[in-house]
């Protein structure tokens, strides 16, 4: 997962109103004024995504988007609670908007997401300036709260509505190239560690139909990448039709054959050998896993509640490379859970050397009041200890990853650009099936191209070629 501080923009232009005058309707200056929204989101993916159902539905009430937080007349915070300086970001960017509501009186701020949705109706007590909250199932209601907002009634839906998936919502989409689709929501499993089953309920799926029409409509209209969403993605289940998620991934990859098909994230206990099967036989599904592995100690993984031991992490990794030989593996990595020793670190480092992640997104353990791990567990590793372990887990990692990376120069590889580099308008950026980040001459080329590069140099984190 990222830890990503995106600004998704939603600008919001008031449903127009008309004042009528005998035959003559004229339009009600004062509802003429066009409003707008600065919408920044943080966390997952799947907030990500969100933000973008947000978009089209305040768009659906008039709202325009603003780029910007200063010329807007709401903002709203789409937030994340999973760690505690995620939480600590949000107070900070709260403490500095009570600034400019002081200065600006009318601005309106809204906190919606996991935050509210833990805190719930506390989160009014532990800052000023907050003028409504929504929780991640209903987006439907923040129409109705912006309204109250106006009248400077503060609100909050925090329901959970468990059979919410947005399905029948267009989401407004940021990009032309890549596209979400959040095929399911919420959490059944119970990692010791983590809020998300409380932020975001229980598992609910879309239909394989939806799914596909979205993604063949996303197709029509020239996107050329697709990642299915899901907290959980591969317990995706389609209850009418008793499709798994391996049914879906292969149905969706069959109905829009020219763009390539990702999803994340995926749990190693569900992970099957139909799903690795399809990601074989369908050649427009990009060879790369996130799989997220926590810990490489037995021990550990059992106290975390995972479902599975470090042997059967192990077999499933050798199972989806078997079958997908130039598959990419990424993971997420935790150090200092509750109870863990410098044995148990040693595994996470060997577990590491065995795998050789692409690629993995490492933490130190953040306790979260609420989850199994704050009331039963003892946060006993040390700040200094969890932080150390911390720097050796993230050596490791970079060096595994250049030693990757390194392999690659000399290769051809497939990128779909995305973007200019950052470094430098006579680059472009983008990524391999594998998703690796490729650095590129510009050329001829532009973003949405494929293009074959040759690779002539690396780094942990880039590999940068000349377009063939
Ligand atoms: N559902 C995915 C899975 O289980 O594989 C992960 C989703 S979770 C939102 C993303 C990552 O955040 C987890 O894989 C874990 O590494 C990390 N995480 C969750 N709770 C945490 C905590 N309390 N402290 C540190 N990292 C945490
Ligand atoms: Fe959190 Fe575990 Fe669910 Fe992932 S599977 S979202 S880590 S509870
Ligand atoms: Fe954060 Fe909520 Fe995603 S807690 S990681 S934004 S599901």
């Amino acid at each position: 997962m990222s830890e990503m501080q995106g600004t998704g923009n939603a600008a919001v232009s008031r449903r127009v109103g008309t004042l009528s005058l005998g035959s003559i309707v004229f339009p009600d200056s004062s509802m003429m004024m066009t409003k707008k929204v600065h919408i920044r989101t943080f966390g997952c993916q799947m907030n990500q995504a969100d933000t973008e159902i947000i978009s089209s539905l305040l768009q659906d009430e008039g709202y325009r988007v603003s780029g910007s937080e200063d010329d807007a007349d709401l903002v709203i915070l789409n937030t994340c609670a999973v760690r505690e300086n995620a939480v600590g970001k949000i107070m900070n960017i709260l403490d500095n908007l009570k600034g400019k509501k002081r200065l600006r009186p009318n601005l309106l701020v809204g906190v919606i997401g996991c935050v509210p949705q833990y805190y719930r109706e506390k989160l009014f007590d532990m800052t000023d300036g907050i003028d409504f909250l929504a929780g991640p199932d209903t987006y439907r209601q923040l129409h109705l709260l912006i309204e109250n907002a106006e009248q400077d009634v503060r609100g909050a839906h925090l329901a959970s509505v468990p059979e919410e998936t947005y399905a029948d919502i267009e989401p407004s989409r940021s990009g032309s190239i890549s596209a979400f689709i959040p095929v399911m929501r919420g959490c059944n499993n119970c990692c010791a560690f983590c809020v998300v089953p409380m932020t975001r309920g229980r598992e609910r799926s879309r239909s394989m139909q939806t799914v596909i029409d979205d993604a063949v409509k996303l197709a029509e209209k020239g996107y050329r990448e697709i990642t299915l969403l899901g907290q959980n993605v591969n317990s995706y289940r389609d209850d009418d039709s008793g499709y798994d998620f391996a049914g879906l991934l292969e149905h969706v990859a069959r109905a829009v054959r020219g763009v390539r098909i990702r999803f994340t994230t995926s749990h190693p206990k569900d992970l099957s050998k139909s799903l690795v099967d399809v990601i074989a036989r369908e050649k427009n599904i990009c060879n790369s896993i996130h799989l997220p592995v926590q810990s490489g100690s037995t021990r550990m993984l059992g106290l975390m509640n995972r479902g599975h031991s470090r042997e059967e992490y192990l077999e499933k990794i050798a199972m989806v490379r078997h079958s997908v030989p130039d598959v990419t593996v990424s993971t997420d990595l935790i150090a200092g859970f509750c109870g863990e020793t410098e044995a148990d670190h040693h595994f996470t480092l060997s577990l590491m050397e065995e795998v050789r992640f692409d690629f993995s997104y490492m933490f130190c353990y953040s306790v979260r009041p609420g989850t199994y791990a704050a009331k039963r567990m003892e946060d006993d590793v040390p700040d200094e200890v969890k932080k150390q372990r911390l720097e050796e887990i993230i050596t490791l990692q970079n060096r595994i990853s250049a030693e990757r990376h390194a392999y690659e120069v000399g290769s051809i590889v497939e990128v779909l650009a995305e973007s200019e580099s950052k470094r430098s308008s006579e680059m472009l950026m983008g990524r391999t099936p594998e998703n690796r980040v490729v650095v590129f001459d510009r050329g001829q080329s532009s973003p949405g191209d494929l293009v074959k590069v040759k690779i002539h140099a690396s780094t942990s984190a880039t590999l940068l070629g000349t377009p063939q």
